[in-house]
């Protein structure tokens, strides 16, 4: 999703000051490349003029623009890498955008949805237009509105006022950056929707889609409101809201270290963080239960007695954070007996479902901006429901939105697909579950207390996974030709099927499915022929009724048609070994607990198979980290 950096400085030779807005603005962008972009651009202020670059592809495409043409020494600067909604990926089309004859220029984060009114309103006046994109309007509507409405005059507010009484015009989602040539030392944004963060410097002042936009430069932060207007210079952050009344944002520190975003020797993030899960549990699980085993989730705000009276739970989250919450199901289901349904952000509020008071909304979301997902939580909220957010960035959208927040601690999660926030987040499902059951009454706290332990056993079993990699990366590798694989699991093995699915799909572009294991004769066997590989998730044989059996002789089934299966089973399971071309082993643990093994080697297969075929398994194409559009 769209990066955005913002920077002012000063040029009287302060501490700090003076940076050069290029060098500033390109290293946050830089930082912000995570996000996922298909484009970047940078505009800055100087000799009274607007000089702007852009250009499609990634940051050295418009790098090597930059060493073509170069731009300015300036100390005002805004950036934009682009992930396409309103127009391809073309130059043309990325920001920033111009307007007021050249004087002014804009980004944006998010959707304008009223665009196509407001064009043909503009269009009427005479302006005319160079990309397809809704956020040239804004930049037109903008221009249009300094222009004609203010005068060009300072004196009437000059473009901090333009923006308000744009964004009064404005629907949908939106953070938007802007700087005019009559005001060089001043940038000015906005934000609905969609992230802001300022950034609080000595003699200069930043702005970021997150704190990644700055954080080299400083860790004092300002979160910004719905709806809030800030202009920025060198020496001040003022904020209003739309209506132009004085607004707050509120103030914190940047506690995480540059350096933890970074590779770690590594040679992707993906792998980095796939290695970091063993971590990524654990800190999700300290500090949250006392020495008795008793769960003290501090940070739930909600009155416990408010969550004894929950009939029923809704779980919404999208793609990976989804599969996570279909693994919480099967947890809370049975620990707490509260009915679980698991749905999907995007369709959840279309469909008029049956939500009340009594009803506890679990909102699963990595980056805590997935606008899908804020969208249904809202929803969810004006029908009068709580809501409970686990999330793993602090200060986003969802978890301020929410009546609580459980935060997963897997720190910055920067590849596109996401590894150690699904095990976090599972973990912390977990932890919601046994809270809901420690005070609801529906387990032993020594019941409570034992689960915890075994929770507890899982990093260093995840890193025992990790140890072993070599095997799984070596069949990645040799399976680079592969046109289609396919996943099988039952019970808590089905999301992790569907998620090692997803995986594969995401990195190496290769079809792929996940399937109940016993919905296969129901139809996708007609899928199964000579070579097809099938891997499939193998519960514990020391687990309930006849699960193992049940999967087991599935296996049968497709190997009898031909399939090379691939299977992850738990240690010291001899009897799958007849039945597979590869066994993949996995420590002993519980059954409702095994998703945060079972998953990781299916990660690393996806992984290996995927840089093997010689693909940025960082950021695959067509992804973005953080989807903030519908
Ligand atoms: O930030 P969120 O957890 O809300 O994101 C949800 C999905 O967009 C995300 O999990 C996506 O499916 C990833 N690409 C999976 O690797």
């Amino acid at each position: 999703m769209c990066g955005i950096v913002g920077y002012v400085g000063h040029s009287d030779g302060r501490v700090n000051a003076g940076h050069n807005a290029l060098d500033v603005v390109l290293e946050g962008l830089r930082r912000l490349e995570y996000r996922g972009y298909d484009s970047a651009g940078i505009a800055v202020v100087a000799d009274g003029t607007i000089s702007s670059r852009k250009k499609s592809g990634k940051l050295n495409n418009l790098i090597s623009e930059l060493e073509a043409r170069p731009l300015p020494e300036s100390l005002t600067g805004i950036g934009h890498t682009r992930w396409a909604t309103h127009g391809g990926p073309t130059d043309q089309n990325a920001h920033p955008h111009l307007a007021d004859g050249g004087k002014l220029a804009l980004i944006h984060n998010g959707i304008i949805e009223n665009f196509a009114e407001l064009k043909q309103e503009l269009l009427a006046k005479g302006v005319t237009f160079q990309s397809e994109t809704d956020t040239e309007v804004a930049a037109a509507l903008l221009g249009d509105i300094y222009r004609n409405q203010l005068g060009g005059d300072a004196a009437k507010g000059g473009l901090t006022r333009a923006m308000q009484l744009a964004c009064q015009r404005l629907e949908g989602a939106f953070t938007l950056l802007a700087v005019h040539a009559d005001q060089p030392d001043v940038v000015v944004a906005a934000r609905r929707n969609s992230p802001l963060v300022v950034g609080l410097g000595e003699g200069e002042n930043f702005l970021g889609s997150d704190v990644s936009g700055f954080i080299d430069y400083t860790r004092r932060a300002v979160e910004l409101g719905q709806d809030q207007i800030v202009t920025i210079t060198a020496d001040a952050v003022d904020i209003t809201d739309f209506y132009g009344a004085p607004a707050q944002g509120k103030e914190y520190e940047v506690n995480w270290d540059p350096a933890s975003a970074e590779k770690g020797g590594f040679p992707s993030f993906m792998e980095k963080e796939i290695h970091d899960q063993p971590d990524a549990v654990l800190q999700t699980l300290l500090g949250r239960s006392d020495i008795h085993g008793k769960l003290t989730l501090d940070e739930l705000r909600i009155d416990p007695q408010l969550l004894k009276t929950v009939d029923k739970i809704i779980v919404l989250a999208c793609g990976t954070s989804a599969y996570a919450g279909q693994v919480a199901k099967y947890a809370i289901e049975n620990w707490c007996r509260i009915p679980t349904e698991v749905e999907l952000s995007h369709e959840f509020r279309y469909r008029d479902p049956i939500v009340d008071e009594n009803t506890l909304i679990v909102s699963i979301s990595q980056s805590g901006e997935t606008m899908d997902t804020l969208m249904a939580v809202r929803y969810a909220k004006e029908q009068g429901a709580k809501t409970v957010s686990i999330c793993n960035t602090n200060g986003s959208t969802i978890p301020r939105e929410s009546d609580a927040v459980l935060y997963t601690h897997a720190g910055p999660e920067i590849a596109v697909a996401s590894t150690k926030a699904f095990l976090a987040q599972i973990t912390a499902a977990y932890l919601l579950g046994l809270y809901l059951a420690q005070l609801r009454g529906n387990k032993f706290q020594g019941e409570i207390k034992d689960i915890l332990a075994d929770l507890g056993k899982i990093p260093a079993k995840i890193q025992r996974i990790l140890d072993n990699e070599a095997q799984i990366k070596e069949l990645g590798q040799s399976m680079a030709d592969a046109k289609s694989v396919l996943f099988l699991g039952r019970h808590v093995g089905f999301p992790v099927a569907m998620e090692g699915a997803l995986k594969l799909k995401e990195l190496a572009y290769i079809h792929a499915e996940g399937f109940a294991a016993g919905e296969l004769k129901h139809g996708p066997i007609a899928l199964i022929e000579e070579g097809q590989p099938v891997f499939v998730v193998v519960p514990s044989p020391r687990g309930r009724d006849s699960l193992h059996a049940k999967v087991v002789s599935n296996i049968q089934e497709v190997r009898a048609r031909g399939a090379k299966t691939i299977v992850i089973a738990e240690e010291g399971d001899e009897a799958v070994k007849a039945y597979a071309e590869h066994v993949f082993y996995i420590p002993e643990t519980p059954t409702l607990l095994a998703p945060l093994l079972a998953t990781v080697p299916l990660q690393i297969f996806a992984l290996a198979l995927a840089s093997a075929k010689g693909y940025d398994v960082d950021q695959p194409r067509n992804l973005a980290k953080s989807v903030t559009v519908e």
